[in-house]
């Protein structure tokens, strides 16, 4: 089984991921992670070089190179669910769960990070509150098509993962045969 995280840069999916992957024992897959490994770059330099559009592309198949056979808790980058041919594969292949944040709580996170981050770096802090919030609108009719979506406005880390565990839980209890 596959449960993909997803949600607006800055809500925790890669953290979140690799803490949900030791506590159940699922592998972990990060997309910009893969990404970054098989260009040999980081996101700001393959942005810089290439272009947003080639990027997309090495997500893309990042994303379609993760396998459904074992249990993976998969990292998606916040642009990854909005291609809906993405979001088709996702749905094909496992479960997704939506971090979801307020665009102002996404702003108090984002204001000390945004230099490691291509679509923020250079962005003054009322552009960054405006990109933000029009950017979460935009997305947020593809973020809210994940199987289930946890509303994570100031809660802890630990809240997060409780709750997806529980939702894990209710997956693998359904997938379960009933006993009589
Ligand atoms: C992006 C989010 C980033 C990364 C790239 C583009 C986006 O991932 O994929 O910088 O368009 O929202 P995180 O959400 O992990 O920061």
């Amino acid at each position: 089984m596959i449960l993909y995280l997803v949600g607006f840069m800055g809500c925790g999916k890669s953290s979140i991921g690799r803490r949900l992957a030791e506590r159940t024992g699922f592998a972990f897959a990060d997309t910009d992670r893969m990404v970054e490994e098989t260009a040999g770059r980081t996101i700001p330099e393959i942005f810089a070089t290439d272009g947003e559009a080639a990027f997309r592309a090495m997500e893309s198949a990042a994303l379609r190179s993760i396998s459904d056979e074992g249990n993976t808790i998969v990292a998606t980058g916040g642009g990854t669910p909005c291609n809906p041919e993405n979001l088709a594969w996702m749905k094909a292949h496992g479960h997704s769960v939506y971090i979801s944040i307020t665009a102002d709580y996404l702003y108090r996170i984002l204001y000390t990070r945004r230099q490691r981050r291509p679509k923020l770096a250079g962005l003054n802090d009322e552009e960054l509150l405006r990109y933000i919030r029009t950017t979460l609108a935009e997305r947020e009719p593809y973020y809210t098509q994940a199987s289930a979506t946890i509303e994570c406005t100031g809660a802890s880390d630990r809240y997060i993962i409780d709750h997806i565990l529980f939702y894990l839980d209710h997956l693998t209890a359904a997938d379960r045969p009933t006993s009589r």
